[in-house]
């Protein structure tokens, strides 16, 4: 049996959604939105500890400015309608990213959420927002120099380079999900996917659903992890 303490999903498919139910690209990030209440709640119950989701890429910015503004916003509407319920359920809400670059509207509501949920101690709902790994580890190499250069640190290893990542401090991510069938991880958690198991599926995001969920846990269950060695026990 593998243990789940983090779960990271790669939430895709919003637009075509959309674009099958014949509405706005935006209705798509909308219901996508409601997934993910739905599926953090669930998540929580099934005690898994730390849920990373990908909301925002540094490369989204590349999008009209009438679907970045309109993604800018949902952070309100998210934490306006279901911030009560995260305090309910004993949710923590972090973010990963580049926090410079978001309106300064937005960063205030999501810097109110983590500071209202901070002494939860259930789920960690992670947002990856304005986040892009080679960012992250380009960052990461510039504060260790810096560091470095004042003398605070002298070495270097992979679990000290880890704690200069955004990542610092969650569990190791054991199962990526990447909705939209898309066999890609668009800068997606470079360093911390190392190990990982990998479940792509065509469901869309906005139709996933608790049930998509237990049978991605279920494959993942079933996956068998050597991390590199193997098991001297069995003959193979
Ligand atoms: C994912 O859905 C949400 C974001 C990238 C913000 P998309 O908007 O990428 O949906 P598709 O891939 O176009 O269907
Ligand atoms: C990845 O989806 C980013 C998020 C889900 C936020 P994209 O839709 O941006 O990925 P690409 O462009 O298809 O690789
Ligand atoms: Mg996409």
């Amino acid at each position: 049996m593998n243990t789940l303490n983090h779960l990271a999903i790669i939430m895709d498919g919003n637009g075509r959604w959309a674009k099958q139910n014949k509405l706005p690209r935006t209705a798509g990030h909308y219901k996508g939105v409601e997934v993910l209440r739905n599926i953090t709640i669930y998540a929580n119950k099934l005690g898994i500890k730390c849920l990373t989701v990908y909301a925002f890429s540094t490369e989204n910015w590349k999008r009209s400015a009438d679907e970045v503004n309109y993604i800018m916003s949902l952070p309100k509407i998210f934490f306006a309608s279901y911030i009560k319920e995260l305090m309910e359920n004993n949710v923590r809400v972090m973010i990963i990213g580049d926090r410079e670059k978001i309106p300064s509207e937005t960063m205030k509501v999501i810097d109110d959420a983590i500071n209202t949920t901070k002494n939860n101690t259930g789920l960690i709902l992670n947002f990856a927002f304005n986040y892009g790994s080679r960012d992250e580890i380009v960052r990461a190499a510039k504060k260790y120099a810096q560091d470095y250069k004042d003398g605070k640190v002298n070495d270097l290893s992979e679990e000290s380079f880890a704690d200069y990542l955004y990542t610092s401090g969650l569990p190791e991510v054991d199962l990526l999900i990447r909705t939209g069938s898309e066999m890609r991880l668009s800068n997606f958690l470079l360093y911390q996917l190392a190990y990982s198991e990998f479940v792509v599926i065509d469901t869309l995001w906005p139709d996933f659903t608790n049930d998509v969920l237990d049978s991605c846990i279920a494959e993942y269950m079933g996956r068998k992890r050597n991390f590199g060695g193997r098991d001297e026990t069995k003959n193979n």
